[in-house]
């Protein structure tokens, strides 16, 4: 009886150990797997829309129509650009939002943008990954600013079984290099910097990010006239009510002159950060001018046309570079690239002068309230309800307090001080398909 009861115990802790070891080891390869905008979400009851039933051939005839209509939701009773003069956003404002299908994110930015002061002079662009007609209708319903729906027209959707989908000769991701020229699949001779082979779910979000901010400067017919900036958010992202606010006033900064000398040398304006700890009690009014960092200001960045050709002048490396994260890429092409191009030559270090500087909020008015891994970097994963129930926390506070809609900023220069080191790129773009791709995109005008 002992015995038995021991080998029992032990062929139970066996049991309990295995499970431990795989689920550890399950943990592990989740987050080690984990690239990109796709996740799994098989085990989070978050809402996902159903895709359309359309077939290939509809979709993308529906898509190239649709492209090419550009029609603005509301403008009957919301017309854009503006028509009426005020002191903040005379000529309007832009806002994209980069959609994949997570309903009950969108869900809640969409309630915390219909609560934004201002809002009712944004035009908001919504760039589709995924073709629905539920993502649709809840757009399609914004009753509080004027809406425009894009759809990137190459998406895994699209292209299910071809490239920029994967097809089926496409070589395995793990596969070495040895083992797929032997059996022949198609990108054999083209791994990534780590000797991986492309993921079309991964490499779709470099490809819609380029294509989406060619067409809304190159495109958008209404936009051919704004010379203002352009704000780019994700489903997932939450907005303070003051955020429009803010930007304005940010925006006046970077005239430089009397309010803020230095601040002249800001190129993007960032209304989000990953900060652990804000609080917009104390902090609502402070914007500090640092170097663009892809890893910390890539959330509600916000630049305007003139910037962007200059971006554009670098779609060479954007597009070529081992990275298949878009930030990641352009810091790359902030360091690399950008700083030849304003012919300011390393000085004896090697170091150049040319520094992509931001202007950040220390309080955040964007937060990104997604599930860990969306962003795919340690320092950016918050879980769903922590953010979110942080951000509401400091915002709440900051009412009571009346801190919120600054009426000037206090800024700080911080761009000498601080360096942003450039990384070894991060893989996932060896593919000579994906840098075609991508330099086709590229619209010149
Ligand atoms: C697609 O087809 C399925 C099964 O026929 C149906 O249940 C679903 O409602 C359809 N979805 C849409 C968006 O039409
Ligand atoms: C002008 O726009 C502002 C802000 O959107 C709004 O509050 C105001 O009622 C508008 N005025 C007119 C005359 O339409
Ligand atoms: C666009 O942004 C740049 C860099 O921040 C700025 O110098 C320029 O004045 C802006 N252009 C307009 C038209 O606001």
């Amino acid at each position: 009886m002992f015995l038995v009861t021991k080998l029992r115990k032990s062929f139970l802790m066996r049991v309990c150990l295995t499970l431990a070891v795989v689920s550890l080891l399950w943990l592990h390869v989740g987050v080690f797997i984990y690239r990109g905008a796709e996740i799994d979400f098989e085990h989070s009851n978050i809402e996902l829309a159903k895709p359309t039933n359309l077939t290939v051939p509809e979709l993308m005839e529906k898509i190239t129509i649709e492209n090419n209509e550009q029609k603005i939701w509301n403008s009957n009773h919301i017309p854009w650009p503006p028509v009426n003069e005020t002191e903040i956003w005379p000529k309007g404002i832009v806002i994209t939002i980069q959609v994949h299908n997570r309903i009950s994110y969108l869900r809640k930015l969409l309630r915390s943008l219909s609560q934004a002061a201002w809002i009712e002079r944004a035009l908001l662009i919504f760039s589709h990954n995924i073709y629905s007609e539920e993502l649709n209708d809840i757009i399609q319903s914004i009753p509080f600013a004027a809406v425009m729906q894009i759809h990137f027209p190459y998406s895994t959707q699209l292209f299910p079984s071809t490239f920029p989908g994967d097809s089926p000769s496409d070589c395995p991701r793990d596969i070495n290099k040895e083992r797929a020229v032997a059996v022949g699949c198609s990108n054999a001779q083209t791994p990534d910097l780590y000797g991986h082979y492309r993921e079309a779910r991964y490499s779709q979000t470099k490809h819609h990010w380029w294509w989406k901010v060619n067409f809304i400067f190159g495109k958008i017919r209404a936009l051919r006239h704004y010379d203002g900036p352009v704000i780019f958010m994700e489903e997932d992202h939450y907005v303070a009510e003051d955020f429009l606010h803010v930007l304005w006033l940010q925006q006046i900064l970077l005239k430089g002159g009397s309010k803020c000398n230095f601040c002249n040398q800001a190129h993007i304006l960032s209304l989000g950060s990953y900060p652990k700890y804000f609080n917009h009690r104390e902090a609502s009014n402070m914007v500090e001018l640092l170097p663009w960092s892809s890893s910390k200001h890539n959330m509600g960045m916000a630049f305007n046309r003139s910037v962007w050709q200059n971006f554009q002048k670098c779609s060479e490396m954007f597009c070529s570079v081992d990275d298949y994260n878009w930030d990641w890429s352009l810091l790359h092409v902030a360091q690399k690239c950008l700083p030849s191009l304003f012919g300011e030559p390393a000085n004896e270090k090697g170091k150049s002068k040319f520094i992509l500087g931001a202007l950040v909020l220390k309080a955040p008015r964007v937060f990104h309230i997604g599930e860990c891994g969306v962003h795919h970097r340690k320092a950016s994963c918050a879980s769903d309800t922590s953010t979110l129930r942080k951000a509401e926390t400091s915002l709440r506070s900051a009412r009571k307090a009346e801190t919120l809609f600054p009426t000037t900023l206090r800024t700080k220069n911080m761009l000498g001080t601080k360096a942003v080191r450039l990384k070894k790129g991060n893989g996932g773009w060896g593919d000579p398909r994906d840098r075609e791709l991508c330099l086709s995109l590229t619209v010149i005008d």
